[in-house]
């Protein structure tokens, strides 16, 4: 059985290079310092090793997906500089976000120009031209959905949607990158058509499962692991899938009361969020999100099962049930 954390570390580790080349000694230094710290600090990585392992899982070359998976990870950081302004978060990777530590205009900056830059690594992948037009029209849609789901994301702050409409939400904020780093391997690694839409799905789906337990560290996960601050989807009124349960299913009127009121307010303090945290788990709204996310990684996997057994599908396999078993 492959530890998908140790195999993700491992293609990290190969990884780190190729990320690390794209940015240079170009003026105005603040520019690039503000660019290359997300990247170069690293996160989980998964979206490049997921791209890698992809064109491997169709039987392609997978030194060809390598520009690719340095592309999407470039993307992958890009919406997080914009991310943490949008959200006004401070901390990411243990580290002050880019609009703290270099201010907002900066922040917005180097978030274009790894974005640019993610199309000029693109031009270094060594494939035929068809392929290479195939990724690049999954990868821009995926970046065009992208800023819809984040619009959407901003949109249904402090309010109570539906179930359906936080999941269309946080398949075009978070899945549709999954699915392009996957399909974008496929195709480099050439594979058919049927398969190519098979590995997106599989992304899609891991996708969902991933974000809805993103959304459970947002509330329980321990900040000095995550690297992220914790209690601010709260303190935002986020609706994340378990919230919206919380609130159609917390059934003591004066918990529903203190649970509405931590909700959405800015100033809440972490003791605060730490009992709408208790007041969630009481009402069954953490359970309910966390075999939600379970049920979407399941379907992730069958997407797959008909790939042939190699390493790189153990890994897809594992990595899916990883994004919803993981610390960081
Ligand atoms: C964070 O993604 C943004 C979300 C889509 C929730 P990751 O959890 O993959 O971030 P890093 O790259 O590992 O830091
Ligand atoms: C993640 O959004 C989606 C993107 C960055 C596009 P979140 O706001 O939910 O993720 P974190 O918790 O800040 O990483
Ligand atoms: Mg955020
Ligand atoms: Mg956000």
């Amino acid at each position: 059985m492959i530890d998908a954390k140790d195999y993700l570390k491992k293609m990290s580790a190969e990884l780190d290079g190729p990320i690390k080349s794209y940015i240079g000694d170009e003026e105005p230094k603040k520019l690039m310092d503000a660019s290359k710290q997300y990247p170069y600090a690293g996160g989980k990585r998964m979206r490049p090793a997921m791209a890698v392992a992809c064109c491997g899982a169709v039987g392609g070359d997978k030194s060809k997906a390598v520009p690719l998976a340095v592309a999407v990870e470039y993307i992958h950081n890009f919406t997080l500089i914009h991310d943490d302004l949008m959200d006004g978060d401070k901390v990411r990777r243990g580290m002050p976000t880019i609009h703290v530590g270099y201010g907002e205009p900066t922040a917005i900056l180097a978030g274009d120009a790894l974005f640019a830059k993610a199309f000029q690594i693109i031009c270094d992948l060594d494939v035929p031209a068809e392929r290479m037009r195939d990724a690049l029209r999954y990868i821009s849609q995926a970046v065009w959905d992208l800023a819809r789901g984040q619009q959407m994301d901003v949109n249904n702050e402090g309010q109570l949607v539906t179930e359906d409409v936080y999941i269309e939400t946080i398949k075009l904020k978070t899945s549709v990158l999954f699915a392009a780093a996957a399909a974008g391997g496929a195709i480099v690694g050439g594979a058919d058509e049927k398969t190519v839409r098979a590995i997106n799905e599989y992304a899609i789906e891991l996708g969902l499962g991933f974000q809805m337990f993103d959304d459970y560290l947002g509330i329980a996960g321990d900040p000095s692991k995550t690297g992220k601050s914790v209690g601010n989807d709260i303190r935002k009124g986020k609706c994340t899938c378990m919230v919206i349960h919380a609130l159609n299913n917390i059934k003591d009127p004066a918990e529903l009361e203190e649970f509405k009121s931590v909700l959405g307010n800015l100033d809440a303090t972490d003791e605060q969020c730490a009992r709408a945290k208790d007041i969630m788990e009481k009402a069954g709204s953490i359970e309910y999100g966390l075999n939600l996310a379970r049920q979407k990684v399941d379907i992730a996997k069958s997407k797959i099962a008909f790939l042939p057994e190699t390493e790189e599908k153990e890994f897809m396999l594992a990595l899916a049930d990883y994004s919803i078993n993981r610390e960081v």
